[in-house]
């Protein structure tokens, strides 16, 4: 079978050279958040049924939903391309594309990783296997594999490449990642500079910000930005959600309510995981900082959640299903929940997957203790997460997303009268923070608790909370 450019630099093994550029647009649809992005593989594959590489990310495509229902038809695109592989000459970089899939099928996403990054050493310009291994890095919760992926390839790469823009922005997301806040923004806002539909480096400076407590700065970002990364698919809720979180820490919760009914829950039956994510955590957080969110939200999302308790694809979205679950009072779905995960991740056919994992090491203390704490048991939650604080970023997500757990556990360590544990909490956290309010607020609570003098942190609070 002959080969043909993809348009991106590539050449692909397709029928025709329109089946070929349309595998590029593709793959341009994905690294774009394009809503059409399925219908340009659908063309792909009208134009070459057989095309092996279309066939292949498909697949990864049915992956990415993260659901029990989508693997299945991952491992269906997986054995056809398989037959493909072996009836039809290849290059070396789709044969590593063909086991990265099947790596990803058999529950081996490390291994998937390994293949995304050994195609990357020589064709460091495949932005199919760049995006990908970023993906996996995020859910291995990596900011420095994030970062030094990306870094990795920079050599092969130039203005002249469509996909420039896509590329500095996902490197400056690594950066912001592993903590370097000043060269990732200032990647990340070049990318935008590029192209400001580019909604995931729109976000990687939010979370600069987000990081660094610039609040106001980060909703005028968005704010400004927002004709431009509306447009994407369902990411674009999590963008909203971003701009949520910075009005929850100034306070405006009402704002917040608003943006969460008219944004953040607004697609809810599209059945999405990084949906149900954004809206979960944001609810919960929305709780923490005294709202009432009333049952009907919970009850909706938690709905949804029941329909996942199958799913074992990532256990950072299956804790934000069982917050669904527990945020709606459903103590026996939530309790089925757990169990189920236990049985995943000890059962000998599954046990040695990425996912089943992290989940024994981490994941099952994290659903505990949120069941205990929404049992009335929160000096149980605290002896559950203390020990694992520094494991928690195991379960992958963003910082922004993570800071859930820890705000759990110094809530948890207020109410179950962890007195020292939460004092040295949030020691910690007003450090790491200096412009949450909700931090020193509870410090102050903290210090009182300890007969400590509180009226410092009080203050704080109080300065930052009319800041606004
Ligand atoms: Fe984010």
């Amino acid at each position: 079978m002959p080969v043909y450019s993809d348009g991106l630099g590539l050449d692909v093994t397709a029928a025709s050279g329109e089946a070929a550029s349309a595998f590029g647009s593709t793959v341009e649809g994905y690294v774009r958040f394009t809503r059409d992005v399925g219908d340009r593989l659908k063309d792909t594959l009208t134009a070459d049924p057989d095309m092996p590489l279309a066939h292949v990310t498909k697949g990864y495509f049915m992956k990415l939903f993260g659901t029990g229902a989508m693997s299945v038809r991952a491992e269906k695109a997986l054995g056809t391309a398989t037959d493909l592989f072996a009836r039809v000459d290849t290059t070396d970089r789709e044969k590593g594309h063909l086991a990265a899939l099947g790596a990803w099928c058999a529950g081996d996403i490390e291994g998937a990783a390994e293949a995304w990054e050994r195609i990357l050493l020589d064709a460091p310009r495949d932005m199919l296997a760049l995006r990908l291994a970023h993906f996996a890095h995020f859910y291995a919760g990596s900011g420095a594999r994030m970062r030094d992926s990306v870094a990795r390839v920079m050599h092969a790469w130039d203005r002249s490449h469509p996909l420039y823009g896509n590329l500095i922005g996902m490197y400056g997301f690594g950066l912001e990642e592993a903590g370097d806040y000043r060269k990732g923004e200032r990647y990340a806002r070049e990318a935008v500079e590029i192209d400001p539909k580019d909604a995931w480096s729109v976000h990687a400076v939010a979370h600069v910000m987000e990081m660094e407590g610039r609040h106001r700065e980060g909703i005028d970002w968005i704010k400004g930005l927002e004709p431009h990364w509306s447009t994407v698919h369902n990411f674009r809720f999590h963008v909203w959600w971003h701009r949520a979180l910075f009005h929850l820490e100034r306070y405006e919760l009402d704002e917040v309510m608003a943006l969460y009914d008219a944004q953040v829950a607004s697609d809810l039956e599209a059945d999405q995981y990084l949906d149900v994510v954004n809206a979960a955590a944001l609810l919960w957080r929305l709780e923490l900082y005294g709202m009432q969110v009333g049952p009907e939200r919970w009850a909706q999302l938690a709905d949804l959640a029941k329909k996942h308790l199958d799913d074992h694809e990532l256990i950072f979205v299956s804790l934000h299903y069982l917050m669904a679950l527990l945020g709606a009072g459903r103590m026996t779905d939530a309790a089925e929940m757990i169990e189920k995960l236990r049985a995943y991740a000890e059962d000998a056919a599954t046990r040695d997957q990425t996912q089943a994992r992290i989940t024994r090491k981490v994941g099952l203390a994290l659903a505990e203790a949120m069941s205990a704490i929404r049992s009335g048991n929160p000096a149980r939650a605290v002896s559950l997460i203390w020990p694992l604080r520094y494991d928690i970023q195991s379960i992958g997500g963003s910082h922004a997303q993570r800071d859930v757990f820890e705000e759990m556990l110094v809530d948890a360590s207020l109410k179950g009268g962890e007195t020292a544990k939460a004092r040295a909490l949030l020691s910690e956290r007003t450090e790491k923070k200096p412009n949450s309010a909700w931090s020193w607020e509870r410090y102050g609570e903290a210090l009182t608790a300890s007969g400590l003098d509180a009226s410092a942190a009080s203050a704080r609070a109080t300065e930052l909370r009319s800041a606004h």
